[in-house]
């Protein structure tokens, strides 16, 4: 399936058909729709869900997504929702990339499960997972009824056909599947590798900007929802869902990537993080991290996010009398991070694109000791820049639990503690 381009805007009403006429105009469900096609509606959110908060798309298709056969368990021992609910350390905790397969290895095969929090049967919290593939998913598709995808490739595009359209995105962009939508991943470069953010809770969505005003931050216009597309094909084929937290196949006799036109606002999107128009102090200290947040989904807690995705991303440091990297903190959130490319300005080693940290509720983290030095004889009366970098965040209201095989895995830093062990004692009582 190939791109049919995109429609731009965050969450607006799109309208889109492959094929000339085949959305309905005046009504969503006409007694017979053009070209023969089924009328579907996908609904991402209750019925009565608040206007504002309303998500759902029609689907024009070759069949009704209820066509497919019985489902069976599908075992896939790395890719799952069990957080465990015993003790959970409240160490730093630190991995190197999590390496590319020796064998063939699809998107849903390569899925390797780090950390999460709630569940899909509660409705909240998030799954955290990297991936790391080498071949396209072949006859093979696959949909989350658990939560929508938040996918942060670090390596190698990802061709997503999903049933709305194609979304084609590479490191430094996003791609976002809502649940329940369909979809196959190809890997154009051959070996991949990124991050997946499940989740279960609140869509995500932009934030409020307050202060800042009416422009800033991410910008709804360049968030980008694919044209219709779609493929007619029929034949053996394999459907993947993953619901209640286990995987599930049914055989399927054609491709459920059948949507020739829809119109809506419950969709995929993309984002190209070098869109992002960072905001930071032009006097001195800094502002919080929340500066940096490109999406949330909120809670039912006002201002307390159940994840916000919040990125690092190049930018200049011209702050006076200041500390310039990210200062030392204990925070009441959860911080997952991971790094899609470059360096990242808090830490001198040890956090390589691909690599990802856990500093879990109210557990101290920082600069390490080499990049406190050098940041605390800085010369500044200069503006610094940062500018090959693309960091990001997971960031949780609930604790983050590590899951028993990313805590076991061979390429967890078993010393990552030891990045804080050369901070020298600087304190003098008098003079
Ligand atoms: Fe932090």
């Amino acid at each position: 399936m190939k791109s049919n381009g995109y429609q731009s805007g965050f969450g607006n009403s799109f309208a889109t058909e492959a094929v000339l006429g085949a959305l309905p105009q005046g009504q969503n469900s006409p007694q017979r729709v053009a070209h023969g096609l089924y009328a579907e509606q996908l609904s991402g959110t209750a019925f009565t869900a608040p206007r504002s908060e309303n998500r759902r798309s029609w689907l024009y298709r070759i069949r009704p997504a209820a066509m497919h056969g019985t489902f069976a368990p599908f075992l896939h021992s790395h890719f799952h929702n069990d957080f465990g609910t015993g003790p959970v350390t409240p160490d730093q905790l630190r991995w190197n990339p999590l390496p590319l397969p020796a064998a063939p290895v699809d998107f849903i095969d390569g899925l390797f499960t780090m950390a999460g929090n709630g569940s899909p049967a509660a409705q909240h919290g998030v799954g955290i997972h990297l991936y790391a593939a080498n071949r396209d998913m072949q006859g093979r598709f696959f949909y989350d009824a658990d939560g929508e995808l938040l996918v942060v490739p670090q390596q190698g595009r990802l061709h997503i056909a999903t049933e709305l359209g194609v979304l084609e995105v590479e490191p430094q962009e996003i791609a976002v599947i809502p649940r329940g939508v369909r979809f196959r991943v190809e890997l154009p470069d051959g070996a991949s590798r990124g991050y997946v953010c499940e989740n279960f809770g609140a869509q995500l969505r932009l934030p409020d900007l307050g202060p800042i005003g009416s422009n800033g931050l991410a910008n709804s216009r360049d968030f980008l929802t694919p044209n219709a597309a779609y493929e007619d094909a029929e034949g053996e084929f394999e459907l993947i869902a993953k619901f209640q937290g286990h995987l599930w196949r049914a055989t399927i006799g054609h491709s459920p990537l059948d949507v020739v036109a829809w119109h809506g606002n419950y969709a995929p999107y993309k984002y190209d993080l070098r869109r992002f128009n960072t905001i930071g102090s032009i006097s001195f200290d800094h502002p919080d991290p929340s500066i940096f947040l490109v999406l949330t989904s909120p809670s039912d807690t006002p201002g307390v996010g159940n994840m916000d995705f919040v990125i690092f991303p190049p930018r200049w440091l011209v702050a006076q009398h200041t500390f310039r990297p990210p200062w030392f903190h204990r925070n009441i959130a959860s911080e997952f991070m991971g790094l899609v490319h470059g360096a990242y300005d808090a830490k001198a080693e040890g956090f390589a694109p691909g690599g990802a940290s856990l500093h879990n509720c109210m557990t101290g983290h920082g600069p390490d000791a080499a990049t406190f030095e050098k940041a605390s004889n800085a010369e500044l009366s200069k503006p610094d820049v940062i500018a090959d970098t693309m960091a990001f965040m997971f960031e949780t209201r609930a604790v983050i639990r590590p899951t028993q095989q990313a805590l076991d895995t061979a390429h967890r830093q078993r010393d990552y503690q030891a990045c804080w062990a050369g901070l020298q004692k600087h304190f003098k009582p008098v003079g």
